[in-house]
């Protein structure tokens, strides 16, 4: 009788179910039974060695380096995830047919996969450009390592691929509570209302001419306008408040009210907060920008360090290509994107 079911079925199944007792009513009920444990009660020790001897023969990936990793609870997950292929990028919901769609929000241009979300989209990469030390950046944008390598090559402790992404969090996150020397540096938005003027400036060149540059932003975080400054010659400190001027006159223009203005640099700060005495060379700008504060609803100057003034400190640079004078911008230039993101996502430093 079998080999009629063998025309139609696999030779498996049929000795299967030529095994299997047929049902007869005059039988017991059918009860679920675990084969793994010798009594048929589920256990989860028993399921775990099932399923330990069955994957065993697969490449056993270090999942301790996730696990032990020094950071958040939630950046771990979210690397488990990632390697799990848990994370729905716009590639990843294409595959499951949630989307027609895989392309990037950011740049519009290309898939969405991991590798394009966590490493290769324009807007991302410029920011690994500045933290990742250039003698791991061949390993760390190698086009051709699979994405779970790479992950867990980076997670690798000995490698020090991240060393300073690593460095930094394990040495804000292990420092003991209660030590006040290790400061977080961010930029963040203002608060409803208030908008947040960054300024700097730098000499440079031959003639070391001093440049200034600044930008507002809103509580959004988005880009309200800017300037460029040609400065001619003057001293660091003098360049420094001019952009300060500068920034406040424009942000008059565009009729803000409340404003918060951060800068990085400390002397300046406390001459305008009236904290030193401004030197002689400083003293008529001081008094100008004192003026200028006076027009606002409320204004608040405080000090920033420079790792949370990289869009202003770029925009500075930038300023190289303008004419002596004052530059108002209403879009923000393209060398600086990448560093508003930046901002923008929060990166942070600890100092
Ligand atoms: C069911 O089991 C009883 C007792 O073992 C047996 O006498 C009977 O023939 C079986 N019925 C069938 C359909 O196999
Ligand atoms: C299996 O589970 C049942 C009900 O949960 C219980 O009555 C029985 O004693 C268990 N058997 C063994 C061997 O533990
Ligand atoms: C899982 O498998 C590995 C290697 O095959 C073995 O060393 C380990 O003891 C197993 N663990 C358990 C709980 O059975
Ligand atoms: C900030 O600016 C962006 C872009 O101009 C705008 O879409 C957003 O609504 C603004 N946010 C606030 C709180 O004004």
């Amino acid at each position: 009788m079998w080999h009629k079911f063998a025309t139609h079925l696999p030779q498996l199944t049929v000795q299967l179910v030529v095994a299997t007792l047929p049902p007869n009513s005059t039988m017991e009920d059918d009860e679920a039974y675990w084969n793994p444990s010798p009594s048929g009660n589920f256990s989860l020790r028993t399921a775990y060695a099932y399923l330990n001897d069955t994957v065993s023969t697969l490449p056993r990936l270090p999942w301790s380096l996730v696990w032990k990793w020094i950071g958040p609870q939630r950046i771990k997950s979210f690397f488990w995830l990632l390697l799990n292929r848990g994370v729905l990028s716009n590639a990843e919901r294409n595959r499951r047919h949630l989307t027609d769609v895989d392309r990037c929000h950011l740049c519009q241009v290309e898939s969405e996969s991991y590798f394009h979300l966590l490493r290769d989209c324009t807007a991302v990469k410029d920011i690994w450009l500045q933290i990742i030390p250039i003698r791991f950046q061949a390993f760390f944008f190698n086009p051709y390592i699979s994405f779970v390598d790479w992950c867990f090559g980076n997670l690798k402790e000995d490698s020090q691929k991240c060393s300073v992404i690593e460095g930094t969090l394990k040495k804000g996150l292990l420092q003991p509570a209660g030590d006040t020397q290790l400061r977080a540096v961010f930029w963040s938005c203002p608060l409803q209302g208030f908008v947040k003027l960054n300024c700097d400036a730098s000499i440079t060149g031959a003639l070391s001419s001093a440049f200034g540059g600044g930008l507002i932003r809103n509580s959004s975080g988005r880009w309200v306008g800017g300037f460029v400054s040609n400065l001619g010659q003057c001293s660091i400190l003098r360049s420094k408040i001019w952009s300060i001027f500068h920034g406040l006159e424009y942000a008059l223009s565009i009729n803000a009210r409340n404003i918060l203005i951060e800068f990085n640099n400390a002397i300046a700060v406390d001459m305008i907060n009236d904290v030193v005495l401004p030197s002689a060379s400083c003293l008529s700008l001081v008094r100008q920008i004192r003026q200028l504060l006076n027009a606002f609803d409320s204004a608040h100057l405080s000090h920033i360090h420079r790792e949370g003034n990289f869009v202003a400190d770029s925009l500075s640079h930038h300023a190289y290509t303008f004419d002596p004078g004052v530059h108002y911008l209403s879009e923000p230039p393209d060398c600086i994107a990448s560093w508003l993101f930046h901002d923008l996502v929060g990166v942070t430093y600890f100092r």
